[in-house]
């Protein structure tokens, strides 16, 4: 089949990308060649900025796909510049999505979230998927444009940092190197979904084709949870140390220092956990079974060559925190 990803380069995209290699299709990407890593040889390149409307449609009208993968379409212009560009010309349009279409907050406080559980994107990013994929939906319904949507939950890989539960900055790795504590919001027991991107690739690389599957949407994620316990102490055993975990309440924390700790007032300080049945009963090849450690060592090391791992000396806040902690504790 041709297949073209709309990205290709990034975090998910290029292992979509790989594992679309792996089945034999012919892949081309989109993307404006700025990505730091390059695509595989066997790969066509088509340059361009999809913010560039006039340029991308009239680009992608000169070209013939039978699947096109978007994964950088985050609003309506997205979807609308999409559905110009590929109406009547292709048999399946998969849309990268999220589980943030979901909340903050979460229907069913966050535990086996469905695809038909209502959606309420709090975040501008939230709201601009749930925007992009009615559009894309509606446009199904209405002229048959053939789409799918998919939505991963937190997606890990080379292409990103390894995120934590207080925070996505790259000093933490440092910080369990050196020995040092690390925090977590409240007891660090809420539950995530983590996703390998090399399993994310694979779903994707699944669903083209599946007429099954059109005017569908689907979580994708990994069926078993963990704790953001158990997730530091994996990364912690990627790079062969233990973590030492320093509790402190959530609240506590974004009033310490709002700006630094906001991701848990949004997406990272609830128990997230969605269901992916939908997408296992209509394809159960997609099993994710990427070594948890092994993964996220390969993760490491991309920051490491990248450079994404600041020096913690040089950021004393989180040790005042704990030791702050620490102080109080001794003195009760
Ligand atoms: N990671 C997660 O936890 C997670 C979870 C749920 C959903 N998602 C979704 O996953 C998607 C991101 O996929 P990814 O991980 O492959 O992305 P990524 O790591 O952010 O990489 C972005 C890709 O898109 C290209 N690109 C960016 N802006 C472009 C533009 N204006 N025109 C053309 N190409 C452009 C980049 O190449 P150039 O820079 O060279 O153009 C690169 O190939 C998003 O839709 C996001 O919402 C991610």
């Amino acid at each position: 089949m041709k297949v073209l990803v709309i990205g290709g380069t990034g975090n998910i995209s290029r292992r979509i990308v790989t594992a679309l290699l792996k089945r034999n299709h012919q892949v081309t990407i989109f993307n404006r060649g700025q990505h730091p890593d390059s695509p595989p040889a066997e790969v066509r390149v088509i340059l361009g900025d999809r913010k560039q409307r006039d340029d991308f449609e009239q680009k992608m009208k000169a070209e013939t796909f039978d699947t096109v993968i978007d994964m950088i379409s985050f609003n309506t212009e997205d979807a609308a510049s999409a559905i110009r560009a590929f109406e009547g010309r292709i048999q399946h349009f998969i849309q990268c999505s999220t589980v943030m279409t979901y909340g903050p907050p979460f229907p069913r406080n966050g535990i086996n979230v469905t695809e038909a559980d209502s959606l309420n994107g709090s975040s501008a990013y939230g709201l601009g998927k749930i925007a992009a994929d009615n559009l894309l939906l509606k446009s199904y319904r209405e002229n048959d444009f053939p789409t799918t949507i998919l939505k991963p939950s937190y997606t890990y890989g080379s292409g990103i940092n390894v995120h934590r539960q207080v925070g996505g900055d790259g000093s933490w790795i440092d910080r369990l190197r050196k020995g040092k504590p690390i925090l977590s919001a409240g007891d660090g027991l809420n539950l995530f979904q983590f996703l390998s991107s090399h399993d994310a690739g694979e779903g994707f690389a699944e669903v083209i084709g599946r007429t099954e599957c059109l005017g569908q949407i689907y979580n994708i994620v990994h069926p078993q949870p963990r704790t953001w316990n158990q997730w530091h102490q994996a990364v912690a055993e990627a790079i062969g140390v233990e973590a030492e975990i320093v509790s402190v309440a959530q609240e506590t924390l974004v009033a310490i220092a709002p700006e630094r700790f906001k991701g848990l007032a949004g997406n990272f300080g609830h128990t997230q956990v969605f269901d992916g049945q939908k997408l296992a009963q209509v394809i159960p090849e997609f099993q994710p079974k990427t070594p948890l450690v092994e993964s996220l060592a390969e993760n490491v090391e991309w920051m490491d060559q990248r450079n994404l791992i600041p020096n913690s000396d040089e950021d004393r806040l989180e040790d005042m925190i704990i030791a702050t902690v620490r102080k109080l504790q001794n003195q009760i």
